[in-house]
């Protein structure tokens, strides 16, 4: 019996696919094909995938070509694969004329003719209408957005706005993206979308008026400083059928939702306690430690560390507490919140002039997980046990800075997209916003 094996993808499945597993199964005898994960192809940069895997094996197995489905996820799999199984001949199409050569030395490897003038790609770049996105503020981190952007289909940087001339016509050099430095509803009018990096305290009122005047938000946190300003916010979002996400941009790396999933998943007993920490000694001179009202270290790191607590004990909190070590000038130089649950308890610490040991510790009844920094773009964590030398290592793909993955999430919910939802809920952003408005409390007693 001649076993042929294939891969891909098979985003919204068509005629190129179809006459490929025709093909491959007309090879040999029994035909297996491996269907990429989301986690797989995201960590291989081929994000905007639309259909969930099951919908893609399920249009796999409709064809009635494959003797047998089963799941690629990693790199290095294929050689397994074809030692497992025992494979004669391992096929893809003509696209990939070359890549796999060295297979040959454990089969026959078959390139087989592709067919033109079809492919996922179009069909997604069809589906999804291009996004017009303008970004707002133009500081440190617009050019890292601009840079990532390029790796995500679907969007074009159009505009940008920043009301300081001088830095707006600075920007609008450099990058060629024309900087609009007037009125900001003329530079929301054309555009689809925002990107919000202006300095804190805008984010708000730019969010506003950008979803009044019905154009979707990426914002960079905080979004609002109180519960009730983020709920208005997204609200107004959910009744305008607008997408409003805001960027801590872990929420989206794939490493991190792994992350998320093996500590959910038993391993390591019931989660007791979650211990996040983001320090980051910055310029004495720059914002985050110079200005007492909105800089400081919990507003820079805070929602980081947040995240993965409210991720694995939820926001239903019973107490919070905090504590801060402030500057003359007001600036909380390093704080330490402390949350209460029911069974089990969490803690964040950030610094902008205190530096700390930048790791997230996942304890639970059985084991715990230890992501060392920069855990927030999650490359490798482990699972260690009571026997130190039972150590599992995952260590995810992560590519780039980060960011592309939440504006590959921002992109994909505007064309509908909903599977990106529970990446970062509104319930866990309202919630952040809440030990936002409790920390901002503190800190004017503290004045
Ligand atoms: N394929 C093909 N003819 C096409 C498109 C794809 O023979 N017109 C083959 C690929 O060579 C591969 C398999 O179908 O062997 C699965 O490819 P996949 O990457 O899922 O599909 P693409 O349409 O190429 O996807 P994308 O545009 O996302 O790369």
């Amino acid at each position: 019996m001649t076993k042929v094996i294939t891969y891909g993808t098979f985003d919204l499945f068509h005629q190129g696919h179809y006459n490929l597993l025709k093909r491959a199964k007309e090879l040999g005898d029994y035909l297996i094909v491996g269907v990429t994960t989301d986690h797989f192809d995201e960590s291989r940069g081929k994000l905007n995938v639309v259909d969930s895997i099951m919908e893609r094996i399920e249009n796999v197995r409709n064809t009635g070509f494959a003797d047998e489905i089963i799941i690629e996820d990693h790199e290095g799999q294929k050689i397994e694969d074809i030692k497992k199984y025992g494979i004669d001949i391992f096929t893809l199409g003509s696209d990939w004329e070359g890549a796999f050569d060295y297979l040959g030395q454990f089969c026959k490897v078959v390139y087989l003719e592709r067919t033109p003038n079809i492919s996922s790609t179009m069909l997604r770049k069809n589906q999804f209408k291009i996004v017009n996105v303008g970004i707002v503020g133009t500081g440190r981190i617009a050019p890292r957005f601009v840079a990532e952007a390029k790796y995500v289909s679907g969007i074009n940087i159009v505009k940008a706005y920043n009301p300081e001339v001088e830095s707006g016509k600075l920007f609008e050099r450099k990058y060629d993206i024309e900087c609009l430095t007037d009125s900001y509803e003329d530079f929301v009018e054309q555009v689809d979308a925002v990107y919000i990096a202006s300095p804190n305290e805008t984010h708000y009122i730019y969010a506003k008026i950008a979803l009044e005047h019905g154009k979707h938000v990426l914002s960079e946190k905080p979004l609002g400083f109180t519960r009730a300003a983020s709920e208005e916010l997204y609200q107004m979002a959910e009744d305008r059928g607008l997408v409003l996400l805001e960027a801590v941009k872990t929420a989206y790396c794939p490493g991190f939702q792994q992350l998320m999933n093996v500590a959910q998943s038993g391993k390591i007993g019931q989660i007791t306690d979650v211990e996040a920490c983001f320090t980051r000694l910055a310029n004495p001179e720059a914002r985050e430690c110079t200005d007492g009202q909105y800089g400081g270290s919990f507003l820079e790191f805070g929602s980081y560390t947040l995240l993965p607590i409210f991720k694995l004990l939820g926001t239903d909190y019973k107490a919070v507490h905090f504590n801060s070590i402030y500057g003359e000038n007001g600036v909380d130089f390093y704080t330490k919140v402390q949350l209460e649950y029911e069974n089990s308890m969490a803690t964040c610490k950030t610094g902008v002039r205190v530096k700390s040991e930048g790791q997230l510790v996942i304890a639970g009844t059985n084991g715990y997980i230890l992501a060392e920094s920069p855990w927030w773009l999650t490359k490798k964590f482990e699972v260690r046990y009571e026997d130190e030398d039972q150590i599992e290592v995952y260590e995810p793909t992560f590519q780039g800075d980060g960011l592309r993955y939440e504006i590959s999430a921002f992109i994909s919910k505007i064309n509908g997209n909903e599977k990106n939802g529970y990446k970062l809920t509104a319930e866990e952003a309202i919630a952040m916003a809440e030990i936002t408005e409790k920390f901002m409390e503190k800190k004017r007693e503290h004045r």
